[in-house]
């Protein structure tokens, strides 16, 4: 088994992996400042393991804490270092990721992505420690045509977001080309994570007003919300709503798994993987999905195109499934039903905040 920092990993995909790499006797070390999670979500993964009868025996290390502070970053290491071994591969979740907050402040997210990754890249090297997936995203395509998104196809994203996802990955090739014999890099783009894990134990809590489709629908059938309001009905699309590959949270932490896995016993090499069921999915799609499944009604309306938006954005997975003999396999409808039970278990999420909805 493996040691593995996990960075950002009280947030959704973070929480969602950690769980997978406990069950699979890994030891975890997670960082995370918690300013868009709640430290509650690694409170329920020892719930849910210890249910299943898994004992953590302290494998499970927490660290509150930014990657832009050196101190933590080492210190992690050093623990790491104590009982013997090291941290033998990272996953890097940690970042900040609302597109319509990036363009309000884009420094905020030059900062927070791409200057937390620079500091953490520099103390894997001083650890000697060169294995990293990293958590990127769809958004750094430009996909304008209804085609599948494959793993060539144009780099050029929109948003200050998608940017910043689009250098660090350029951070990171020309990390790989500079030391091609010692790197194993993954840049894992993912598509659209909804869901949550069946127990309904954790799942996605956004701050605020959520600023994705599927949070905001579980909301609004939750009473939190009074109504979706779906940006634009008159996209050249099948019903004129927007179209997004929507990927069930398990199957995107079981993704992270096997790419770790094929790192680790590969020589090294960089990877670039599309995460995604390769399937397309309305926004009136999802809804008509999600009511028929939990059985409840979503009011929305029609409002003007959001900023940054494209019409349709849909994976080819050809590759992932080949490289890692993996293939999503959960349904829309596991999607909804999961999403709702997390959402229905936790009305207000992971805070007990005096919110008023
Ligand atoms: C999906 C569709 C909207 C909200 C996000 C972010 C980022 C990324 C996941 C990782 C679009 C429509 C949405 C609403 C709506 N994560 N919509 N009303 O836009 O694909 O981008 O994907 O990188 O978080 O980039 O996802 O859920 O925001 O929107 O009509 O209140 O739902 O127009 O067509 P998106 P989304």
């Amino acid at each position: 088994m493996k040691k593995i920092l996990v960075t950002g990993g009280s947030g959704f995909i973070g929480s969602h992996t950690c769980l997978l790499l406990l069950e699979e006797g890994h030891e975890i070390f997670v960082i995370d400042s918690h300013i868009n999670s709640s430290p509650k979500s690694l409170e329920r993964l020892s719930t849910i393991i210890e249910a299943e009868n898994i004992f953590l025996n302290g494998k499970l290390h927490i660290y509150k804490g930014d990657l832009r502070d050196n101190k933590i970053l080492k210190k992690i290491f050093l623990d790491a270092n104590k009982n013997g071994g090291s941290i033998d591969a990272v996953l890097h979740f940690a970042g900040l990721k609302s597109v319509s907050e990036s363009f309000n402040s884009p420094m905020l997210y030059w900062d927070a992505n791409v200057n937390s990754t620079i500091n953490l890249l520099k103390v894997m090297e001083a650890n000697n420690c060169k294995t990293i997936i990293f958590s990127s995203s769809a958004n750094i395509y430009n996909s304008k045509t209804p085609q599948l998104t494959t793993e060539n196809s144009e780099i050029n994203p929109v948003n200050p977001y998608g940017r910043t996802k689009a250098v660090i990955e350029r951070i990171l090739t020309d990390i790989f080309e500079s030391a091609s014999d010692t790197w194993r890099i993954a840049n894992l783009r993912y598509f659209n994570p909804i869901g949550a894990h069946p127990s309904g134990f954790i799942g996605e809590d956004p701050q605020g007003v959520p600023s994705n489709l599927f949070p905001f629908i579980t909301q609004v059938a939750a009473g939190r919300r009074k109504e979706l309001t779906i940006f634009g009905n008159n996209w050249p699309t099948k019903d004129g709503t927007g179209v997004r590959d929507y990927i069930h949270v398990m199957d995107l932490a079981e993704g992270h798994l096997r790419a770790l896995k094929y790192l680790l016993d590969s020589k090294p090499r960089l990877l670039n993987l599309n995460l995604g069921t390769g399937k397309g999915t309305s926004v009136l799609e999802l809804i008509e999905t999600f009511e028929k499944v939990n059985k409840v009604s979503i009011p929305y309306s029609f409002v003007n195109r959001r900023k940054g938006d494209l019409p349709i954005t849909i994976a080819s997975n050809e590759l992932c499934k080949t490289c890692l003999n993996w293939t999503p396999q959960r349904t829309l409808e596991d999607m909804c039903r999961d999403g709702w039970k997390w959402q229905l278990q936790n009305p207000k999420g992971y805070f007990n905040s005096n919110e008023n909805f």
